[in-house]
């Protein structure tokens, strides 16, 4: 909020709990009153959902069904994930400097669709047995907008983009294969390649920087990123984007989140890198506000800080770690 602040004064922010913080006060996850401040503005900047108090109770009782409805009801169906290892933080890596220097990828995930929203979905007891059911279903044109962001992202970066499926076993995924290709026919000067998740699973770890842009279904963009990410060194440096169909490119309503949800441990203690956070207030600027300039001061900012050997406690180790604030303080003076 002290960056947005400070590059763009003219902005007005207004806060609304959801998640556990709504739950606690006795409300739902996601409140009418948040809701209708939601429809009211131009994006939502989010922060992150998930308590370990509310592990094993229904999805509607649960801090990330406030997530789970503002994606659904806002159609914000593409995620958009950059990965990227800042100068300075090579050596931060679980892999060696060599594989991961100068990475820059992004996964564009699909978010309102698969098995998290398919239906049935639920518990039930069945001949005195208790079983559950997901459902996991793309229909045609879910995945043909999904893959046009891809190609239209990968189009501006590198060329090149991987559709990640698992088509060796499910019908699903044969379908996503099929449109993907049909809709490469119209960006002849993009690269297509296809990999099964397991081995992009595999790949992304053995050789991260031949990936551009990377496209796949919700479940397997979930688990991809996660690992993706952690090849920055720290998940605390990944935002992410998620836009749906209101509004126009530039100025179009999104939701914009650090991939890396909560740190329960961390609570409180003015610790947590707040980069993310940073990170995804400029992609609000570059996506919802048509605000370029403005993105790619905090971007430059964030760099420089690093560069600077700017660190929190994860990257640091405890000695000569930045608390939250002081991290962020450090952006706001270079910005
Ligand atoms: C993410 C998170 C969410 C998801 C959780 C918090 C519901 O892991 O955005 O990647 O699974 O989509
Ligand atoms: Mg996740």
């Amino acid at each position: 909020m002290r960056v947005l602040a400070r590059v763009r004064p003219d902005l007005e922010c207004v806060e609304a709990d959801v998640g556990g913080a709504a739950l606690a006060r006795g409300l739902p996850a996601l409140p009418p009153q948040a809701r209708e401040l939601c429809d009211a503005s131009a994006a939502i900047l989010f922060g992150s959902v998930g308590l370990p108090q509310y592990d094993g109770k229904p999805l509607p009782e649960r801090p990330e069904y406030a997530l789970f409805l503002l994606r659904r009801d806002y159609e914000l169906y593409a995620n958009l994930r950059p990965v990227r290892v800042f100068a300075g933080l090579e050596d931060a890596s679980p892999l060696k400097r060599e594989l991961v220097a100068g990475l820059d990828l992004v996964i564009v995930r699909e978010l309102t669709g698969g098995i998290y929203y398919g239906v049935p979905k639920e518990q039930r007891r069945v001949g005195g047995v208790d079983e559950a059911v997901d459902t996991m279903i793309y229909r045609a044109p879910e995945i043909e907008r999904i893959a046009r962001i891809a190609f239209e992202l990968a189009r501006a970066r590198r060329n090149r983009l991987t559709s990640v499926d698992k088509q060796n076993i499910l019908e699903t995924s044969r379908l996503w294969r099929r449109v993907v290709n049909d809709v490469a026919g119209e960006y002849p000067s993009v690269a297509v390649e296809h990999l099964l998740v397991d081995t992009a699973a595999m790949q992304l770890v053995q050789r991260p920087r031949n990936f551009d842009v990377v496209v796949t279904e919700n479940m397997f963009g979930d688990i991809l990123s996660d690992e993706a990410a952690i090849l920055t060194g720290s998940i605390g440096t990944l935002p992410s984007a998620s836009l749906g169909t209101r509004g126009t490119p530039g100025r179009r309503f999104g939701l914009y989140e650090p991939i890396g949800g909560t740190a329960p441990a961390l609570a409180g203690k003015n610790e947590a890198n707040p980069t993310a956070s940073i990170l995804s207030a400029a992609m609000l600027l570059r996506h919802s506000l048509e605000d370029e300039t403005n993105a790619l001061r905090i971007e430059r900012a964030v760099e420089r800080t690093y560069a600077d050997g700017k660190r929190t406690a994860e990257l640091a180790g405890p000695a000569s770690a930045l608390s939250t604030s002081a991290f962020a303080d450090a952006v706001v003076e270079r910005l």
